[in-house]
C-alpha cells in the first residue's frame, strides 16, 4: 500500500510517499480500500510540530477516509464486504489502505460520492458537538461562526440554518459571496473590520447567543465580549499559533500568556458560559459519536447537510494540499484522492 509519511517536522515538502506492506485487520476491524481522505487543519499543525496529540515523526496522520470495505477481520459480519463507507481513523488515514474498528465505520448514504463523503466526519461532528450538544443553539437565537468559509465553518452554517438560527460569520472578503449563497445572513470581513464592533452594531448592541471560536489566544477574550446574556462561547482550536514565525516553544508560551482565564463569579454575574470541544479526545465515546453521525447522515438524505469539496489533490501531492490550505485559499474541504 501507499502512505504519506511526515518524515520530520517542517514545510509541506517533508511529506513523502512510501510503499508499505498491506495491513491486516485484527478482530473487530475492517480493511478499507481508500478512495478519498479528508485533510484537516490538525494535520498541518502535526506536520509543523504544533499538535501535541500527533505521533512523533516519522508518522502518518489523517482522521477520516471514505472507500470500500475490502477485508473483514475475525468477528466482523461479512455482509459489510464491498460496502461504500466513511470511517474515522485516529491517524494513518493518509494512505490507500487502512484498518479501522468496525464501530468507526458508517455506510455512505446514496446521494454522496466518495469525495464529499470524506468531507463529513471531522467537520460535521465537530460542528454538531459545538452547536447541538454543547452550545444548545435554538430556533430564533443567533450565532457567530468564525472561519465561516473553512470546513468546520461551512458545516456549522448548515447546522445553524437547519436549527433556524440567525447566522453571522467572519471570513476573508473573497469568500462572502459563496457564503451568502449558502445562506449566511451576515458576513463580516474580519481582516478589514473589527468583528466585535460589527457584531454589536448588527445586533443593536446586544451580541449573540453562541460564538464558535477556533482562533484562540486573545481572540477568545473578544469573542466572549460578543456574547449576549445567556450566551455560550465554544472554543475548539488555536489557529493563531500558525501566524507566528517564532519557534515552537515561544509560540506556545505566547498562546498561554494570551489565553483568558474565566472566573466562576464573573460567569455567574454575566449570565454567560464557556466550553471546549476536542473531537480527537472523544475516541472513547463511540456510542455518542455513532449517534451524532447517524443524525448527520440523516441530514444528508434530508438535504440540510451539504458537504462542499473545494479541491481534490492526488494522494502523492498531499504537500500541495497542505500549502493550499495554509495559503487560506480553500472554501470548505480539501481532500486527497487515491485514484484506486
Ligand atoms: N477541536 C476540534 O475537535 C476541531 C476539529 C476540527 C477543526 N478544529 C479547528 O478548527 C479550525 C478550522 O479548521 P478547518 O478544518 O475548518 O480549517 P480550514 O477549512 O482549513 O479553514 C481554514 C480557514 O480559516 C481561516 N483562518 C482564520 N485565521 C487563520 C489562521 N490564523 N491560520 C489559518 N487560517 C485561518 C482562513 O480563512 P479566511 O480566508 O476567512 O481567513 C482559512 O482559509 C482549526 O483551528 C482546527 O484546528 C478543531
Amino acid at each position: 500500500m501507499k502512505q504519506i509519511v511526515i518524515t520530520k517536522h517542517g514545510d509541506p515538502d517533508v511529506l513523502e510517499i512510501k510503499e508499505r506492506k498491506d495491513p491486516q485487520p485484527s478482530a473487530g476491524e475492517v480493511l478499507i480500500k481508500v478512495k478519498a481522505i479528508g485533510v484537516n487543519f490538525a494535520d498541518i499543525l502535526a506536520r509543523k510540530g504544533l499538535y501535541p496529540d500527533a505521533p512523533k515523526p516519522p508518522c502518518v496522520v489523517g482522521y477520516e477516509v471514505s472507500g470500500t470495505v475490502e477485508t473483514a477481520g475475525p468477528g466482523v459480519d461479512s455482509s459489510i464486504l464491498g460496502s461504500a463507507v466513511i470511517a474515522l481513523t485516529r491517524f494513518n488515514g493518509y494512505a490507500d489502505r487502512v484498518c479501522v474498528s468496525e464501530k468507526a465505520v458508517f455506510r455512505i448514504p446514496d446521494p454522496l460520492d466518495f469525495e464529499r463523503a470524506a468531507a463529513i466526519p471531522v467537520n460535521y461532528l465537530t460542528a454538531y458537538q459545538l452547536l447541538h450538544v454543547m452550545g444548545g443553539l435554538k430556533k430564533g437565537e443567533s450565532v457567530l461562526i468564525h472561519n465561516a468559509g473553512g470546513g468546520v465553518g461551512l458545516a456549522a452554517l448548515d447546522i445553524s440554518l437547519h436549527l433556524e438560527a440567525t447566522t453571522y460569520g467572519t471570513s476573508s472578503v473573497g469568500k462572502h459571496r459563496f457564503l451568502m449563497q449558502r445562506g449566511l445572513n451576515y458576513p463580516i470581513d474580519y481582516r478589514n473590520q473589527d468583528f466585535l464592533s460589527s457584531i454589536m452594531s448588527l445586533t443593536g448592541g446586544k451580541g449573540v447567543e453562541v460564538v464558535l471560536d477556533p482562533i484562540g489566544g486573545r481572540h477568545w477574550k473578544k469573542s466572549y465580549r460578543a456574547l449576549r446574556s445567556t450566551g455560550r462561547l465554544g472554543m475548539f482550536g488555536v489557529s493563531t499559533v500558525t501566524d507566528s514565525t517564532m519557534g515552537r516553544l515561544f509560540q506556545f508560551i505566547k498562546l498561554i500568556a494570551q489565553t483568558p482565564r474565566y472566573s466562576p463569579l464573573e460567569l455567574m454575574n454575566a449570565n454567560k458560559s464557556v466550553f471546549g470541544v476536542n473531537l480527537g479526545h472523544m475516541w472513547n465515546e463511540r456510542d455518542k459519536i455513532g449517534g451524532w453521525m447517524q443524525e448527520i447522515l440523516k441530514g444528508v438524505e434530508e438535504g440540510w447537510v451539504r458537504p462542499h469539496v473545494d479541491r481534490a489533490f492526488p494522494l502523492e501531492r498531499a504537500g500541495e494540499a497542505h500549502a493550499y490550505i495554509e495559503a487560506r485559499k480553500n472554501i470548505g474541504k480539501v481532500v486527497l484522492v487515491t485514484g484506486g
